[in-house]
């Protein structure tokens, strides 16, 4: 089976991008697909969701990622380890010309490309030249390079808010892209932006099968909450939108924001009881999601 490559996206900041990613992750490794998560933010949110990511010494709250599990530094195993490896992999190493490790993390067939903060913001910078030749092809060429498809059944990459080179390299390796938005207005706005990179790339593809756009699904959103209902009703009858927006929504839900600390208990939104209404249209989301990009679905959780 080709390797499916979701890309999550949406220039506008706090829409569920991260939130989205870890679901359809989770639930594609619990459905027993071999999941391989990147995490190009240089929040690292995706990646501390996964894994105790260490901090930078010289900046507050920027992360990085952990020695590797089984790396001495002290005396690195030639034969497990790259003479060049570092003993910190994450995503950037990609666009870096690096070692490339992707983690294991406490799910099971669930592997994780981290962030790196310093690293990732680097690689943002490079001068606008260089962004096309040193940035943007960067990803579709290493999933080639490293036969990602041989290893795993779906890519999950969790971006930024911004449509910057990271997000461009994203879209061009993805074959799906997703986009969450919030039912406001400045959740909206960022909509265009996204749908003239999907188009662009798409335009750029000439023989390749086109990226398939999953839609925009509507998160944390609040029924009975007037500016709320009249935002989704709107889209979903707009002549262009409509088609595009995801029959399945997100509500604004303890429950999902819950998992996000580690301290919580279950920790996994698929963990909760199949009461929780969170849970439900978490499965009924990425259900969605598997059907469409032709993944098998887990078995349904009983009423
Ligand atoms: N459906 C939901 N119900 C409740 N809280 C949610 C929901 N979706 C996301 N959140 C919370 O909203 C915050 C922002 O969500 P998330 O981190 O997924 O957005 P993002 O688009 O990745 O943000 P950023 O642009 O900063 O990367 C997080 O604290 C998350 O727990
Ligand atoms: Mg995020």
């Amino acid at each position: 089976m080709a390797l499916k490559v979701l890309t999550c996206s949406q220039n506008k900041g706090g829409s569920g991008k991260t939130t989205v990613s870890r679901l359809v992750a989770e639930y594609a490794a619990l459905a027993g697909h071999r999941v391989l998560c990147i995490d190009l933010d240089p929040q690292c949110s995706l990646s501390q969701r996964f894994l105790r990511m260490d901090k930078d010494p010289d900046q507050t709250n920027v992360f990085m990622p952990p020695i590797y599990p089984g790396f001495d530094p002290a005396s690195p195993d030639p034969e497990e380890f790259d003479p060049e490896f570092s003993g910190r992999s994450s995503a950037a190493d990609i666009y870096l010309g690096a070692p490339v490790y992707p983690y294991p993390t406490n799910h099971e067939n669930l592997e994780l490309l981290c962030g790196h903060g310093p690293d990732l913001m680097r690689v943002e910078r490079v001068t606008q030249e260089d962004v096309s030749r040193l940035v943007h092809h960067c990803l579709r060429d290493f999933m080639v390079a490293r036969n990602v498809g041989d290893h795993y059944d779906l890519v999950v990459i969790d971006t930024a808010p911004t449509l910057g080179p990271l997000t461009v390299s994203a879209v061009r390796a993805a074959t799906h892209v997703i986009i969450p938005t919030t039912m406001e207005p400045q959740g909206v706005e960022g909509l265009q932006g996204m749908l003239t990179l999907w188009r662009d790339e798409n335009a750029r593809r000439a023989r390749d099968e086109p990226i398939k756009l999953l839609g925009m699904v509507a998160n944390k959103f609040r029924s009975r909450v007037a500016l709320q209902e009249a935002t989704l009703g709107n889209l979903r009858s707009d002549a262009v939108i409509g088609p595009m927006m995801i029959p399945h929504v997100l509500g604004l839900r303890a429950e999902i924001a819950e998992q996000d600390h580690d301290s919580v208990r279950p920790h996994g939104v698929f963990d909760l009881p199949a009461s929780s209404k969170g849970r439900r249209e978490a499965e009924a989301l990425c259900r969605f999601v598997m059907e469409e990009m032709e993944l098998a679905p887990m078995k349904e959780i009983a009423a």
